[in-house]
């Protein structure tokens, strides 16, 4: 099986869908310059038919990039279908992403119909599609929640109609871990085409599984994974590309490989923070402040004799210049030294010793003693 991950980027669909976090066309097509340098695969651009600024954004992010896929969000429904194919006609590389929910839940109660129904409509959606544009993912909403012997005929049909890649998402987080991986299995196991489509997945975070649930799909054979940046989107957000990207590069027995540029990612997480006016907590994998961050005596003393000691990647490899040594009262002598050296003052052991005893006392009254403090205790 091909050892590479497909990154398909929905931050700018999916991300997108945050309240009180939409983007200008303008900004959404500096975002998908980032994305392209990022190295992404797939930028999902927008939903078309769902307002006149989405439409325009899909033009002009079209016209804007060159190497990754334009990808176009429809519902199973003609005039979605057109209106994606007008907004995608100045792509190099286009993709239509076309679906249908296939739970019962959604069945019964979001659509009123039977599984044969949409089937049905699921099967043409694709083959009009694939009038236009050659390739076509088709997503079958909910399939977290999905029987799975339905899902396989779902997936097996669309495949016959044309869907060149088959989005598995879990729409509302509800998945553990080893049920989206056997769902996935199920499928490589039940249906007789798969190997002619690349099988996505696309996790929500509901339960914070979104990305443990990824991983259980790419070990069961998935080849794409829809991601954003810093895992904004929906509720509790989708799967996050830097959690993903760092999962594949730490754990290279895994055999896979993404084409994300990693010195790049601090970068574009930091700019869509700012843009799109959502904060990152402090303690989130890879990209939050004090993911490199140490202020534990113990930790500190064992990160200055070796970085591995307490640390699995290197910060430089995300783009941030080094990890940083946090001064409080849980610090130890070791860290006052590098710290103070930083700043230019190399001081002998009783130095150190004499220092470190009244730079406590300011640590218990301060809750971070920073550069400025140092040079006030050295007066
Ligand atoms: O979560 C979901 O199911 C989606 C689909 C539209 C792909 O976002
Ligand atoms: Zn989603």
């Amino acid at each position: 099986m091909n050892n590479k991950i497909y990154i398909f980027e929905t931050t700018l669909r999916d991300g997108e869908q945050v309240p009180g976090s939409q983007l200008n066309t303008i900004e959404k097509v500096q975002i998908a310059r980032e994305l392209e340098k990022l190295g992404v695969d797939v930028i999902e651009a927008g939903f078309p038919i769902s307002s006149p600024g989405d439409f325009k954004s899909v033009i002009e992010i079209s016209k804007a990039v060159k190497d990754p896929i334009v990808c176009a969000l429809t519902r199973a429904k003609k005039e979605d279908i057109d209106s994606a194919v007008e907004s995608l006609k100045f792509a190099k590389r286009k993709r239509i992403h076309t679906g249908i929910g296939a739970s019962d839940i959604h069945i019964k109660y979001k659509f009123n119909s039977t599984r044969e129904k949409i089937l049905a409509k699921g099967v043409e959606a694709v083959k009009y599609a694939k009038k236009f544009v050659e390739d076509i993912e088709f997503y079958a909403e909910d399939a977290g929640r999905a029987d799975p012997i339905f899902l396989a005929k779902m997936v097996e049909a669309v495949i016959m109609a044309g869907a060149t890649v088959v989005n598995i998402p879990d729409t509302t987080g509800y998945c553990l871990p080893d049920e989206f991986g056997a769902k996935i299995k199920y499928l490589f196991d039940n249906v007789k085409n798969i190997d002619r489509a690349i099988i996505s997945v696309h996790c929500h975070n509901d339960l914070g599984l979104a990305t443990a649930n990824t991983i259980a799909g790419i070990s069961n054979g998935a080849r794409q994974v829809e991601v954003t940046v810093n895992g904004i989107g929906e509720r509790a957000g989708n799967t996050s590309l830097e959690e993903i990207v760092m999962i594949l590069k730490t754990h290279r027995k895994l055999g896979l490989e993404t084409g994300i540029q990693t010195k790049q990612i601090y970068k574009i997480s930091q700019k869509i923070s700012q843009m799109m006016k959502m904060p990152i907590q402090a303690n989130k994998a890879i990209v939050g402040a004090n993911a490199f961050a140490h202020s534990s005596g113990i930790h500190q003393h064992g990160i200055l004799k070796n970085r591995e000691n307490y640390e699995i990647i290197d910060p430089r490899d995300v783009g941030i210049d080094q990890s940083s040594i946090i001064l409080t009262a849980r610090s130890g002598r070791a860290a006052l030294k590098f710290r103070l050296e930083k700043i230019g003052f190399k001081l002998d052991k009783p130095e150190i010793d004499l220092t470190y005893q009244k730079f406590l006392q300011l640590a218990d009254q301060k809750k971070m003693v920073d550069d400025q403090d140092l040079y006030f205790l050295m007066k």
